[in-house]
């Protein structure tokens, strides 16, 4: 392997960010992912050597350097992006997708009316970009990745999720850990790999977290 670049000759997909789900010209779904995890892997797997696709949802990030970044919006617009990207030798999930988007976004802005003081939307599910690239007959990349945003039980549910998406890694956050998370720019995670192993890291910067991510990734495709 080479020391200096590890990852030279390997391709990488990495998804980073949250996806917007609109309700109307004016309104979305969304969540608090930063999209800082997702750039940090990127950036480490690039400085490591790998060619480098970031399939970004809406943040407000610079691209890191040598990364080919496609921006999206959308859970199906990231799955999208993410298969066409394909094949690769590794995929790594740090985007936080929306599991639920409105049935069909109105073409115009919603507008209250007097006497009706709730609104019903009717939300379904989006696809599992992970789980779909995880399972795919012909484009799985040899190691995928996801990320467990857990608030309770972290083993158990981290585990749950290894198998039921078919991921060779999960790496675990506890939500909710004072000085982790979402805006943050520090992280402690649990990585838990099907083959029985965990690794902790951190309380770090997300920078320092994705250096060991990406190095274990490294050593996992060696
Ligand atoms: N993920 C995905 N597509 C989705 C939802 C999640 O690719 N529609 C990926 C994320 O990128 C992350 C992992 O799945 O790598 C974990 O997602 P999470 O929402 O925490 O898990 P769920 O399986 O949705 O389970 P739960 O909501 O019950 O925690």
């Amino acid at each position: 392997m080479n020391a200096a670049a590890p990852l030279a000759g390997r391709r990488f997909v990495v998804s980073a960010g949250p996806t917007f789900e609109d309700i109307d010209p004016v309104r979305y779904i969304g969540n608090r992912s930063s999209g800082k995890m997702g750039f940090a892997i990127a950036a480490a797997a690039a400085r490591a050597g790998a060619d480098v696709a970031l399939v970004a949802g809406p943040v407000h990030l610079a691209t890191p350097e040598g990364v080919r970044r496609v921006d999206v919006r959308s859970a199906v617009q990231l799955r999208d992006a993410v298969l066409a990207a394909l094949p690769a030798d590794a995929y790594i999930g740090a985007a936080a997708v929306a599991d639920w988007t409105p049935r069909a976004a109105a073409p115009h802005k919603l507008k209250k009316r007097d006497g009706e003081d709730t609104l019903t939307l009717e939300l379904v599910r989006t696809p599992d970009v992970l789980a779909d690239v995880a399972s795919h007959a012909t484009l799985r990349p040899r190691l995928v990745a996801g990320f467990a945003a857990e608030t309770e039980q972290l083993d158990a549910n981290a585990r749950a999720k290894l198998e039921r998406k078919r991921v060779d890694l999960v790496a675990a956050n506890l939500v909710g850990t004072p000085g982790t998370g979402f805006e943050s720019d520090d992280n402690a995670l649990v990585v838990f790999a099907r083959d029985g192993s965990t690794l902790t890291l951190g309380p770090a910067p997300k920078r320092a977290l994705a250096e060991a991510l990406v190095q274990l990734i490294a050593e996992r495709l060696a």
